[in-house]
């Protein structure tokens, strides 16, 4: 598949070393230090270098990163492995999780869980919710319209476009406000957090735009 052969390439090449920081505000906000108690399951979904798996391992979640590039599950054990962390790294996709139902409190699919036709991305938001345990929580990202990597691709169907450029043939969908609370309220998911993001990027000449998410399972 053309999208995981640009993953394996780009995790070749590339590692990102540090959280973001919404994703470590979420988890402070979330579990305070009196509840990272060791025990809690976590999974880092399109897990990449694996920095978030390495935070919340770090943080006392029994963390786990996916991630269907299979470098990408090599680097994130790699950066365990260095960081003296426990942790479980494989490669499998978004759209069917090997996993059972209901066994992880957390899952983070941060800047990955748009990438693929607007099927895809409702099918990986039900399989979320699938493996989630009832009032386990999920912390997302979507890209809104004014994202301006939609000016730099085709359309395709939809709300989906093929990126051009650095990130040639890379499907992703984006959402309007409406549209991103009615994938997860239609998957069952309660929305706790809804906010919108919105930076600047190469002297202003780039936005990345959408929302941040925090849902529970309902
Ligand atoms: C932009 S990176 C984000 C990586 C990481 N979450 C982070 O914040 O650094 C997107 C990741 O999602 C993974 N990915 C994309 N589509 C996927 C799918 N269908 N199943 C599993 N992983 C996928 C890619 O391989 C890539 O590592």
């Amino acid at each position: 598949m053309a999208e995981r052969e640009f993953w394996e390439d780009h995790h070749a090449r590339r590692r990102l070393l540090y959280p973001t920081e919404e994703v470590v505000r979420f988890l402070a906000y979330a579990f305070p230090e009196e509840a990272r108690r060791r025990g809690r399951r976590a999974l880092d979904l399109g897990a990449g270098s694996g920095r978030h798996t390495v935070l919340l391992s770090r943080w006392g979640f029994e963390a786990y990163a996916l991630d269907y590039a299979l470098q990408a599950a090599r680097n994130a054990r790699a950066f365990l492995a260095e960081e003296g962390l426990r942790g479980y790294a494989a490669c499998g996709a978004m759209g069917r999780l090997p996993f059972r139902d209901g066994v992880f409190d957390v899952v983070l699919p941060w800047e990955s869980i748009f990438y693929g036709e607007e099927a895809a991305v409702a099918e990986a938001v039900a399989e979320v919710r699938r493996v989630l345990a009832p009032g386990g929580r999920c912390f997302t990202n979507l890209r809104s319209p004014e994202d301006s990597h939609v000016e730099e691709s085709e359309p395709v169907a939809g709300r989906t476009y093929l990126s051009r450029g650095e990130w040639e043939g890379l499907p992703f969908t984006v959402f309007d406000e409406p549209a991103a609370r009615e994938l997860f309220a239609a998957a069952g998911f309660e929305i706790e957090w809804f906010d919108r993001y919105f930076i600047s990027r190469r002297n202003q000449t780039a936005r990345e735009a959408g929302w941040t998410l925090l849902l529970r399972k309902k």
